[in-house]
């Protein structure tokens, strides 16, 4: 039988700062520090952010290495986030990676964070794993993406978003309404109450399998405009129901392009992943599907859909198995392709 493979995997990308451990497929820990400095700027510091993953890097990994109950001795590789993401962040924890490698002569494996979002679903799990192919819709605050997964490290964008991030596009529409930073989780919990039908946003049709959030996202700037200068309480009194009307109208430009690319590319098979794939609409949607048995669908735990380090290493175990580690001139890679 094979020896089983240790990881410590290390996420910084944005303003998370997580490290985990795993053997083979499984999680043994997964220490997350979220930053709650950006919220009085109502979005992320880059600046503010590297400082605290600066702060926050040593006692996560500690914390992570103590709650697998794994001393450095055990562990085979080192993972961390090479990028997408802010380069003062992605500096933090590729150096501090980096410096552990080469003091302990533990192996070093690079992943990008968007590839890690996708192979979340490879975490061990009590439902299993997609099938290959599958199509992932990839949702987070920084990126929209349609990918044709064909096997664990082979990817193919089928269309992604030409402007904003869906999540930006939560995150400002939240800001308009005087929500703090991030806004989508609060949208998400207001439309809980609300009539998605209320309100008519509209809603962009881009080439192929392409999103634009912009439009949608100004037009709303507007709507509020408009109707708090007739009506000074007009938030105060519908909060529920523009909430509920946004993320039905996001939701149904998500669904249009996930399903029109699945019925073209003949894929029976569909994942969510990255930080608005925790949004509840969303995985109701997917649920139903499942339900129809139109498609199979699989929903990550809220956990692993927000920044995470668990990610980085079920991502890092099979680049592992393929050899595929990295030299300590490695460089952080703030627009890496997926
Ligand atoms: O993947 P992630 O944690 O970080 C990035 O890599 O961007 O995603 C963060 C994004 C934010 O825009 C946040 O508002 C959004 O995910 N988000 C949600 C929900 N939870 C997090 N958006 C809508 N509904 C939610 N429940
Ligand atoms: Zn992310």
């Amino acid at each position: 039988m094979q020896e089983p493979v240790y990881i410590l995997a290390i996420e910084s990308s944005c303003d998370d700062t997580s490290a985990a451990v795993s053997r083979n497929q499984k999680i043994l820990s997964n220490v997350v520090a979220t930053q709650d400095i950006h919220q009085k700027y109502g979005g992320v510091v880059p600046e503010l952010a590297s400082r605290d993953h600066q702060k926050n890097i040593v006692p996560v990994v500690d914390a992570a290495l103590k709650q697998a109950n794994i001393s450095l001795t055990q562990i085979n590789a080192i993972a961390f986030t090479r990028g997408p993401g802010l380069m003062g962040s992605l500096l933090v924890g590729a150096s501090f990676a980096k410096s552990l490698s080469l003091a302990r002569h533990i192996p070093l494996v690079e992943v990008n964070h968007m590839q890690a979002h996708i192979l979340a679903h490879f975490i061990e799990n009590e439902k299993g794993f997609p099938i290959f192919p599958f199509l992932c819709l990839t949702v987070s605050g920084g990126h929209t993406q349609i990918v044709k997964v064909t096997d664990y490290l082979n990817f193919e964008l089928l269309g992604e978003t030409q402007d904003d991030a869906v999540g930006e596009a939560f995150d400002k529409a939240a800001k308009i309404l005087g929500l703090p930073y991030p806004g989508g989780p609060l949208i998400d919990k207001y439309a809980q109450q609300g009539d998605p039908k209320k309100f008519k946003f509209p809603v962009s049709n881009m080439s192929e399998f392409n999103y634009s959030f912009s439009g949608i996202k100004t037009a709303f700037l507007y709507f509020i405009q408009n109707q708090t200068k007739t009506n000074a309480n007009f938030i105060e009194e519908n909060l529920a129901d523009i909430c509920a009307s946004y993320q039905a109208s996001l939701a149904d430009m998500l669904f249009k392009k996930l399903l029109g690319a699945a019925n073209q590319h003949q894929i029976k098979t569909l994942a969510i992943a990255g930080g608005v794939s925790a949004n509840s609409l969303l995985r109701k949607r997917l649920a139903e599907l499942q339900e129809q048995k139109k498609y199979n669908v699989f929903i990550p735990p809220v956990a692993y859909c927000t920044d995470n380090a668990a990610m980085i290493a079920v991502t890092a175990y099979f680049k592992y198995l393929r050899k595929d580690f990295c030299g300590l001139q490695i460089t952080p890679q703030p627009r890496y392709a997926l």
